[in-house]
């Protein structure tokens, strides 16, 4: 068994502490490729992205969150749009989306860098677009902080297998 796939799925953690290491274009232009490789129904392709490495934008986008630290802190920060007017599902094009974060996370860690999904900053996604410049129609699923991990020590847990599976057949 190849277990490379899974071992990036088990080992993958919500990095929230950054070194000053500057990340290149080329290395967030990879995770957005890898986002868009990720399945959409219908193959709609739904999300779009903007690409952040601007301390100034970094430091005005800091505002519109609790966790400013962590937006602070990261090298680069990509915003994760839908655009509404290139839905067709309104509830698939939305598990498309979070497909494709988790593969820019898990190419993240491929790329030897960590990063973490910040949600909690969708509370101002108007003032997001506003200070992006970003129509109103893109509609803010996720901001990724993404920088040099200060260390991997982080630990996370997960419920047990039982609690989960409702039946076996
Ligand atoms: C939809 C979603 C929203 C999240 N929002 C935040 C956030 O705003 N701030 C934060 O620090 N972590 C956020 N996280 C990261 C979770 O806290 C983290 O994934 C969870 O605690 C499990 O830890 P792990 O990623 O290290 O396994 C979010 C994750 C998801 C999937």
């Amino acid at each position: 068994m190849n277990s490379e796939i899974l071992d990036a799925i088990y080992s993958r953690r919500s990095i929230r502490e950054f070194t000053d290491k500057e990340i290149m274009p080329e290395q967030l232009h990879e995770i957005v490729k890898a986002g868009i490789w990720a399945p959409s129904g219908l193959n709609n392709q739904p999300w779009r992205f903007v690409v952040i490495r601007d301390s100034n934008i970094r430091e005005q986008l800091a505002h519109f969150t609790h966790y400013s630290h962590i937006v602070k802190a990261a090298r680069a920060l990509i915003a994760v749009y839908i655009d509404e007017k290139a839905m067709y599902d309104t509830v698939k094009d939305h598990q498309s989306a979070g497909a494709c974060i988790q593969n820019m996370l898990l190419a993240t860690e491929a790329l030897g860098l960590g990063a973490v999904w910040l949600g909690q900053i969708l509370k101002n996604k108007t003032e997001v677009n506003r200070l992006l410049e970003i129509d109103e129609n893109f509609d803010l699923m996720a901001v990724l902080a993404i920088g040099y991990p200060q260390h991997r020590d982080q630990k996370s847990k997960r419920k047990e297998l039982n609690e989960f599976i409702l039946k076996e057949f």
